[in-house]
């Protein structure tokens, strides 16, 4: 046993720390930036400068190396000890897929201040344009950022790793009846003239920068939180979201006080491409989680508990992505247990562990080890339920052998430990042994090593199980065998237990028994996008082709990630349906964004 965790902790260690960037950040840093820059909305095109405030940390180092993807490069300067400034050579590096390129400036001596000018390109990964028509207002185009993972870098050069953190500000130009809101210190009162000003007092990586332009307006739901929306959103989003005052209370209690000043919410276009961004003070979300009901708000819960999990303590390259996101899932369960009760938090765990059930089968087994190695390859590829959801059951283990005191004890302490600080793996182990793991006889470091170095699920994995579902699934079987819809009584049910229902259709329902349920319940037009997205699943891989005409207006009006890929992954599938998906996504390309692109062209092989 011994010798197995030593080459395990080695297995761990091993993985290199940030291969996902260029930069030379162990020599020289940016602890400091200056971004001004312009929105032009013809040319697609954010230009102006980035001045970077440097910090030498080896006396020999004359380079200064940068990440960039796409960017055109105007001019580089230095800024001398004597405050004079001087053109610098500089050199891009071969471009590398998914990873963008070095750009390496020449530093005759140790410069203070670095400014590069540059223009962005229309099709910068990180960025999505859209013009009035493709807002939901369709009276303004809009710009917004998506810098995570390794984005930032194709609208600012900069070192573009998780591992380093910096302080900014900004001057945002844009046409005047826009407004621009950054992940920094908005203000309800800003003068709505064109010219924008931003200061992000706390230090923050690379990929928590971002940007939004639009007609957007604000509306306070408590004194330190309120919603940024086009108009049509802006109601509705503040109903559904008004629980996110007592949220922030919970979590607060629970893992310290909220470190950030305000937390707002901005909606964006249904274009945006994740359902949420945990951007720092300001979380981007997707309106496909204003369902009306509040069923969708965990995502609330889940960017807010961001700003503990992943911006406070981060994960140090994309390899640990589960230190930002099983962590959040972790606490984005306790804060909606404490707002909306243990029952609906159960609900949440048990389809979270479903959807997870489902992705283990279909990925490659050494994708399935909490640490993994994603040299090489595009980070976003680490976005799987992996790191979100057998994350999220590590810590609900260690949570119910040790019991929720102890656990909440611990947590807290990790947070404040570490706040403001990168972490990996092999850290967050040192740290449990020096704390939780002395208690005696209660986990063994090999059990938490099982769960973090082998595939699938660990074997103290204990499933969540619910009386709520167990009543859905009777219900189901008799269903299914009578084919009487009377035997599914609805009228009760919650968004969950349907989303159970929807997923546990075996594979012997007919399409005709999909037909009346479609009839009596009017699935294939929910409103309710999980739901949809769930059913189209279903109709697809059941051949229930009169859902086919909804599924295509679903993908023409929804750009999220998560519901499009699937979708199109299945219809290519169908027997016939490549040239259907291929149609439908000539159509919705031009509204989807870069990063939904790139994912779909990857699942129809184009
Ligand atoms: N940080 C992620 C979004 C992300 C992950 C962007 C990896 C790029 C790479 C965000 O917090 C998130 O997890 N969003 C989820 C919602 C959540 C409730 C699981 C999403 O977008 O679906
Ligand atoms: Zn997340």
């Amino acid at each position: 046993m011994r010798l197995l965790v030593v080459v395990l902790i080695f297995l761990t260690a091993a993985v290199k720390a940030d291969p996902h960037s260029f930069s030379n950040s162990d020599l020289v840093s940016h602890p400091h930036l200056h971004l001004d820059l312009t929105a032009d909305f013809a040319k697609k095109q954010l230009s102006g400068f980035v001045e970077l405030e440097l910090e030498w940390h080896h006396p020999d180092t004359r380079e200064l190396v940068l990440d960039s993807r796409d960017l055109t490069i105007g001019r580089v300067m230095g800024q001398t000890s004597e405050g004079s400034w001087q053109l610098l050579p500089y050199q891009l590096g071969a471009k590398q897929a998914d990873h963008g390129q070095a750009l390496i400036i020449a530093c005759q001596q140790q410069y203070n201040k670095v400014r590069v000018y540059y223009q962005t390109s229309p099709n910068a990964s990180g960025l999505q344009w859209l013009s009035a028509e493709q807002t939901t207002e369709k009276q303004q185009p809009f710009l917004f950022s998506q810098s995570q993972s390794i984005h930032a870098r194709s609208w600012i050069p900069l070192q573009d790793t998780p591992e380093r953190r910096l302080t900014f500000n900004a001057r945002i130009h844009t046409p005047k009846s826009l407004l621009a809101v950054m992940g920094a210190d908005n203000s309800a009162n800003t003068e709505r003239d064109g010219d924008y000003q931003f200061k992000m007092p706390q230090p923050i990586p690379a990929y928590l920068i971002a940007l939004a332009v639009g007609d957007l307006q604000f509306k306070a739901m408590s004194d330190r939180t309120g919603v940024y929306a086009e108009a049509a959103w802006l109601d509705k989003a503040v109903a559904e979201f008004a629980d996110t005052e007592q949220m922030m209370q919970v979590a607060g209690q629970l893992y310290g006080d909220y470190a950030w000043g305000r937390y707002d919410i901005l909606v964006l276009p249904a274009s945006f491409p994740f359902g949420g961004m945990e951007n720092p003070r300001l979380s981007f979300i997707t309106p496909t989680v204003i369902a009306g009901d509040k069923s969708l708000v965990s995502l609330i819960a889940h960017e807010l508990a961001h700003s503990w999990s992943g911006n406070l303590v981060t994960n140090a390259s994309w390899h640990e992505l589960w230190l930002n996101e099983g962590f959040t899932n972790y606490v984005e369960n306790r804060i909606m247990a404490a707002v909306f009760g243990e029952d609906r938090a159960l609900l949440e765990r048990q389809l979270a562990v479903q959807e997870l059930q489902a992705e283990l089968a279909a990925l490659d087994p050494a994708d399935t080890r909490l640490v993994t190695d994603y040299t090489g390859r595009d980070p976003d590829e680490a976005f799987t339920q992996v790191p979100y959801v057998k994350g999220m059951l590590l810590l609900q283990f260690l949570e119910q052998r040790f019991g929720r005191e102890k656990f909440d004890a611990f947590l807290k302490h990790y947070f404040a430990n570490f706040a403001f600080q990168s972490m990996n793996t092999e850290r967050f182990l040192r740290y449990l042994r020096q704390t939780l793991l002395q208690q005696p006889d209660t986990v063994s470091f090999g059990e938490v090593l099982e769960w973090l170095n082998q595939p699938g699920l660990a074997s103290t994995f204990v499933a969540p199980e619910s009386d709520a579902f167990a009543q859905v699934d009777q219900q189901a079987s008799q269903w299914q065998q009578s084919s009487d819809l009377s035997k599914l009584q609805t009228q009760d049910w919650s968004i969950h237990q349907w989303l159970h229902f929807i997923h546990q259709l075996s594979a012997s329902v007919r399409p005709e028994q999909l037909a009346a349920l479609d009839q009596k319940f009017g699935l294939s037009q929910s409103q309710n996008a999980e739901i949809a997205s769930a059913w189209f699943k279903q109709a697809i891989s059941r051949n229930y082709q009169q859902a086919l005409p909804h599924i295509k207006t679903f993908l023409l009006k929804v750009g999220r990630r998560k519901f499009v890929v699937p979708l199109y992954q299945q219809l290519a599938a169908m027997p016939g349906g490549k040239a259907m998906a291929l149609e439908i996504y000539q159509q919705a390309r031009g509204g989807y964004h870069p990063l939904t692109q790139v994912a779909v062209e990857r699942v129809l092989k184009l």
